[in-house]
Parts: C-alpha cells; sequence; structure tokens
C-alpha cells in the first residue's frame, strides 16, 4: 500500500540502460527538503536497478545525473538549459538530457528546492514507468499557485462524508507522538505537487483555533514543511464568542477584529508558515457575518486583513444553502455572492464548488465561473465519493474533474474555461488556488477503494495542471501503482475513463440529479418527499409527473439559466441543442419528447440505466481476466468491491425505472429484462 509511490525492478532492458545512465549522482544538499529529495531517487534507483549511483562532487565519468538550482550548481547556469529557469518559477523544474564536458548527462533543474523535490519525484515516476531517459526535455510549471486538501475531518476523528477509515490525525497523540503515517501523506502529496492541507473539517469546532489544538496543527506543520506543504485550518466564525467570551461576533465589532487578530498572531506563534483559514458561514447552520447583518464580503475582509500581515489568505466558501428555502437552490451561491464582486480583500478567494448543487454524479459548471472578474475565485472538487458510491464503488474522478475544468463559460468569449478561470490566466488573478475534499483515512489502503487512490492522484496532477488529459493521469497512475504490464494496462485504462459516466448511467442519467437516499446520499431514493423543505427531497429535483419529468431552468422555470453567459444560454436552453448530458437539469420535458437518437425521452432514460448495469458487469469480466496480474489482496478486494458495485447499480436501476414508471405509464423497451 505504498500508493504510487511502490517501486518495481525495471524491465531487464530498462535496467541495463538505466545502469549506465544513472551511474553517479550529483546532488549538493543544502536542507531538509534537498534531502528528502536525494533520499527518495536513492531508495527508488535501488529498488529499481538494484544499485544505487556513486555519489560525486564533480563530473567524471558519463551518466551523471545533477541535481540542484543555479546557487547549488552554477556551472549549470552557463549550460543552454539555464535559459529554461525564467519558466519553472518557484515551484517548476525541468529534466533535460545534456552533454557536460562532452559526456552525456541527466540534469534536474529548478529555481528552488522546492522545484528540485518535485522535479526529483516527476524523475522517479518516469523510471517507474520505464521511460526512456535519454532524450529528456521537460519544463514544468504548476499553473496554480495553492493546491489543497481540504479534510472534513472532525476532532474525535470521524470524516465527515469519509469512507476510508478515521482521521489520519490522532489528536489526542499529538503533538507528542508523530505517526510515521504523517510522513507518508507528506511523501504521497508531494509526489503529485500538493502543497497545502486544511485539516480540519469546514463544518468547523472552534476548539480547533485553542491552543492545545494549535500545538497539535503545529506538530503536523512540522512534519509536512519539509515536503513543501503548509497547514491551513478551517475557521469557525463565532469562535470569538466560544472562545473569547464576547458577546457576538460580527465583523464589524472592534473587540471581534481585535480577538481575531490576536488568535491569528498566536497562530503564526505556533506554525510561522501557517497557511490561512478555509471558512464555510451562513451555510447549513453554520454562523457567519449574516447572523449581524453583514454580508460575505465583511466576514472574509474580517479575517483577511489580520492575516495579511503574516502572508495568509482567506478561501471563503460560496456553497451557502441556507435555513430559508431558495426559489431554486441552484441559484443561491450566484444570487449570494455575484453582487459583492469586487468587495473582496486581494488575499481573499471565494471557493467554488464544481457545480451549483452539491457534487453530484454530473452537473454542469458552477455560473459564478466568469461572473466575478474583479474577485479571486478557486474551485472545490470532492475527492471522497459522497454521491459516487462510496468507497466501494470503481469510479475513476479524472474525467468529471476535467469536464467542469475544460467547461466553455465564455466569460469573455470562447476559450474562457474554468480551467482558465482557476489558473489566473482569463482575469489577471494574482492568488490561484483549488481544492479537493479528501477521500484519506487510516484505512490500510489510504483510501477504501484501491482505485480511489487513483482520484486522490488525478486531482494533484489536475491541481498542478489543469489542462493535463484525464487518459493520461489515469494511464501514469495505473503503471505507477500496478505496473507497466501493457496487456493490464490496455484493460484497465478504458474502465476507469468510462467509470463516471458508467456511474451516472446507473444513478442519475440525462442531468438527473439528487435522486440518492435520505442523508447518507449512498443508494437510490427518488420517491423521497415530505422532508421540512421541499429541496430536501429528490422528488423536487426531479419533478416527475404524468406530464413529464426535469427541473425547468429555463426562463419558463427557475431560470437558473439567466446565470450563465449568453452562449452557454443559447446552447442549454433549448431542448433540442441542450447536451443529452444536462437535458432534464434544465429542463422539464414529456416522456416522449423525442431525443437525438429518436429514442422517446423514456426509452432513453431505460437505456442509460441498463448500460450503466450492463457496463458494471463487463467491468467484471475485464477484472476477471487479470486474474495473476495483481496482488491476491487486491485482486479479491476489486473483484468484491465490483460485485457489490454491481448489485447496487441494479438496484439504483430498478428502483428508478419502477419508480418513474408510475408516471410515464410506458412499457420497459424491447430488449430489456423487467427490473425485479
Ligand atoms: C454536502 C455534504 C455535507 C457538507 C457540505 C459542504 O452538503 O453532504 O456533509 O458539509 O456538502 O460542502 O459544506
Amino acid at each position: 500500500y505504498g500508493l504510487w509511490l511502490g517501486v518495481k525492478p525495471a524491465s531487464g532492458e530498462r535496467s541495463a540502460s538505466y545502469k549506465k545512465q544513472l551511474s553517479a549522482l550529483l546532488f549538493p544538499v543544502t536542507n531538509e527538503m534537498d534531502s528528502i529529495a536525494k533520499q527518495e531517487l536513492l531508495s527508488a534507483l535501488n529498488g529499481l536497478i538494484g544499485h544505487t549511483p556513486k555519489q560525486v562532487d564533480a563530473i567524471q565519468e558519463e551518466g551523471t545525473i545533477l541535481i540542484g538550482t543555479p546557487s547549488t550548481l552554477p556551472h549549470l547556469a552557463r549550460e543552454a538549459v539555464a535559459a529554461h529557469l525564467p519558466l519553472m518559477g518557484t515551484e517548476g523544474y525541468g529534466i533535460y538530457s545534456i552533454t557536460v564536458l562532452e559526456k552525456p548527462a541527466t540534469v534536474i533543474l529548478a529555481n528552488t528546492t522546492n522545484g528540485i523535490l518535485y522535479g526529483t519525484y516527476a524523475f522517479i515516476g518516469l523510471l517507474q514507468r520505464n521511460e526512456d531517459i535519454s532524450s529528456l526535455a521537460i519544463t514544468s510549471q504548476p499553473k496554480v499557485e495553492l493546491r489543497l486538501l481540504n479534510h472534513w475531518d472532525n476532532l474525535d476523528r470521524t470524516v465527515e462524508r469519509g469512507y476510508a477509515g478515521f482521521s489520519l490525525w490522532d489528536w489526542h497523540r499529538l503533538p507528542g507522538y508523530r505517526d510515521p503515517r504523517y510522513t507518508d501523506y507528506a511523501r504521497a502529496n508531494a509526489s503529485i505537487g500538493i502543497n497545502g492541507t486544511v485539516l480540519n473539517n469546514v463544518n468547523a469546532n472552534a476548539l480547533m483555533l485553542t491552543t492545545a489544538y494549535l500545538e497539535k496543527a503545529a506538530a503536523l506543520a512540522d512534519v509536512f514543511r519539509p515536503y513543501g506543504i503548509r497547514v491551513y485550518l478551517s475557521a469557525r466564525f463565532s469562535a470569538p464568542v466560544e472562545l473569547g467570551g464576547l458577546e457576538n461576533a460580527d465583523p464589524l465589532n472592534p473587540a471581534v477584529q481585535r480577538w481575531w487578530a490576536d488568535k491569528v498572531a498566536e497562530i503564526y506563534g505556533h506554525i510561522p508558515d501557517f497557511g490561512g483559514f478555509l471558512v464555510k458561514a451562513n451555510s447549513e447552520g453554520q454562523p457567519g457575518p449574516q447572523n449581524y447583518g453583514r454580508s460575505h464580503a465583511d466576514g472574509a475582509n474580517l479575517l483577511a486583513d489580520v492575516l495579511k500581515p503574516h502572508g495568509g489568505v482567506v478561501m471563503w466558501r460560496a456553497f451557502v444553502y441556507e435555513d430559508t428555502e431558495p426559489e431554486d437552490r441552484a441559484k443561491q451561491a450566484y444570487n449570494e455572492f455575484k453582487p459583492l464582486g469586487g468587495t473582496f480583500r486581494d488575499n481573499v478567494i471565494i471557493q467554488v464548488k464544481n457545480g451549483p448543487i452539491d457534487f453530484q454524479p454530473r452537473e454542469p459548471f458552477h455560473p459564478l465561473f466568469g461572473a466575478m472578474p474583479r474577485s479571486q475565485l478557486m474551485t472545490e472538487f470532492q475527492i471522497t465519493q459522497e454521491y459516487l458510491g462510496f468507497a466501494t464503488h470503481l469510479v475513476y474522478l479524472g474525467t468529471l474533474f476535467s469536464e467542469t475544468l475544460q467547461a466553455d463559460t465564455y466569460a469573455d468569449g470562447p476559450g474562457s474555461t474554468v480551467a482558465r478561470i482557476v489558473d489566473g490566466s482569463l482575469n489577471g488573478q494574482a492568488i490561484t488556488a483549488i481544492a479537493g475534499v479528501a477521500n484519506t483515512g487510516t484505512a490500510i489502503n489510504w483510501t477504501g477503494h484501491p482505485f480511489a487512490q487513483a482520484n486522490w492522484y488525478a486531482y494533484g496532477r489536475l491541481a498542478w495542471d489543469p489542462d493535463l488529459d484525464a487518459a493520461g493521469i489515469a494511464e501514469e497512475w495505473l503503471r505507477l501503482t500496478f505496473g507497466n504490464d501493457a496487456s493490464f494496462i490496455n484493460a484497465l485504462l478504458p474502465i476507469m475513463m468510462r467509470s463516471r459516466e458508467t456511474t451516472v448511467n446507473y444513478m442519475t442519467p440525462l442531468g438527473l440529479h439528487h435522486l440518492m437516499g435520505w442523508d447518507h446520499h449512498f443508494g437510490p431514493g427518488p420517491w423521497i418527499r415530505d422532508k421540512p423543505r421541499a429541496d430536501w427531497t429528490s422528488v423536487y429535483y426531479h419533478n416527475a409527473s404524468k406530464d413529464g419529468i426535469g427541473f425547468d431552468r429555463t426562463a419558463t422555470g427557475s431560470n437558473a439559466l439567466s446565470q450563465y453567459s449568453s452562449e452557454v444560454r443559447a446552447l442549454f436552453e433549448n431542448p433540442q441543442t441542450c447536451p443529452d448530458e444536462y437535458l432534464l437539469w434544465f429542463h422539464h420535458l414529456p416522456w416522449d419528447f423525442r431525443m437525438k437518437s429518436d429514442e422517446t425521452l423514456w426509452e432513453a432514460l431505460c437505456r442509460h440505466y441498463y448500460n450503466g448495469v450492463e457496463e458494471v458487469a463487463a467491468m467484471q469480466t475485464v477484472w476477471e481476466a487479470q486474474r495473476g496480474k495483481v496482488n491476491d489482496t487486491i485482486f479479491r478486494e476489486v473483484t468484491d468491491l465490483l460485485a457489490m458495485q454491481h448489485k447496487e447499480a441494479k438496484l439504483w436501476r430498478d428502483a428508478c425505472v419502477l419508480y418513474f414508471q408510475q408516471f410515464s405509464d410506458m412499457p420497459i423497451p424491447e430488449g430489456l429484462e423487467p427490473p425485479e
């Protein structure tokens, strides 16, 4: 369970060439981070080729690998590759095959130690994948500055929406005992470029900000620091009342401002490189500035002002889901935040979920992307599979993340993708950031489902470069995790790539959403009604009746579509041009509506549900053929989990098809076996 960092011996041919190409190492170590990078490389080489290179302080022979910055290896500054340094920024790196003193060599070059660490992990990845390293010319720099995991971990070690055991943070034994797993966690994150972690749940407990817990957080920060990872905390907005005994937490109250300034100074006393706060305010019962008649901007700016002198940031969430029932839940964040555009401090970033409802198997991109060009926005993905079968279903999320990132908002003409908002290039945003709700826990394999590791990996890779290709990432992960057997990769890659669509098919096809069981969000529950609020039910979202199904978000309905740019609106508002994927998200249509495929809507709905189940069966067949190619324990675990997934996919299909059939009053299309 070494995640994607496990090293297997290189193939015979590669092993021989690697031995020649990597016979000596010139790596001046100046700090702890360098020494981690060096150790990583040496132990990887030992596993790959059963030998470690001779350590030298000058080039003597061919096959030397040089690792350093212009200050640790000054002579590299004279080499042609030094011209790439400006493209590496403060965290990027370059890996090049060059000739030094007429001898072929490999160079890992960066401006900083962080770049060296990332470059070394990238180089190890190439070796793990048995790539040819004879003519390397790689320059890479992260497109997003703050690449974070958000842990929804509680102080009692339960994890909200966590399906991989308990929290990794052993609060009870911290700060005295530092579990080696903290180091493994830091390593895994650093290897994919994650450079920040929010330790505690957004539904925050104020106790996190007490001195006792800050000391514990500081111990974690000490472990993570040499891996380039900064610690952030979720702050409970009412902490000045709960911890400080103040009368209120009104952001305009000078006593409240003083309390936060003192608290932040205390935090920096414990954690000098503390990253900042993540805040969920006035959402799902959490306290916030609106409790005092103030705006989200007032709340965010209060914290931004006290963090600013220390270099910290505020990530203020736009997931607002309040007590008062909105006219259409999908519209609420836009309605509250759009008018505040341009009023946030320059160290505030608005953290927006990928879609306007809540991490559904499929959602259109969030309309706030492109709507607040004068404020800084980041996106929040959910790596943990709250609405995607928990850690039981095999669902590769690289495709989901990419789908959002590549969605075109048309905010500034064609090509205004969400990725370009997140990476800051569209609006010249100064601080760029991205967050993923972690799927890690104490489970031996970290993530519950062995394939859920791929989602952690894919998130990190896309945080580094939101334009990377989801298939390329999946292939990398397969190779790093399972080795380079082409027949295995060729069999599993299509399954991973299809798996999210498969899940959409058996859960919420054609733009349906929020059909899952009450509160736990696992199995089907399209019949959920009679809750205290209409938008806590499923019937609110699918709106099925004799006359049809779907949520009308056009001008004849909630008009949520008006929150998108005219180009997006034009595409979605006409059911004839609206992509099938979003059809029932935006439209309420009769059961006999003619689809682009010429089927009726009812037939298409059934076909998607049935396809979903068949695709899981096909996954089982392909997996079964891999017996012997993967470790037995993992083979059996995935086999059993796929069987569970198949059973649950059928349950979803049968429950939804039978439920909706009451309204469509139409037969199960020919050729499909009737539901059980
Ligand atoms: C979802 C999830 C909650 C979580 C919330 C959030 O609604 O079910 O558990 O707190 O998202 O993102 O704040």
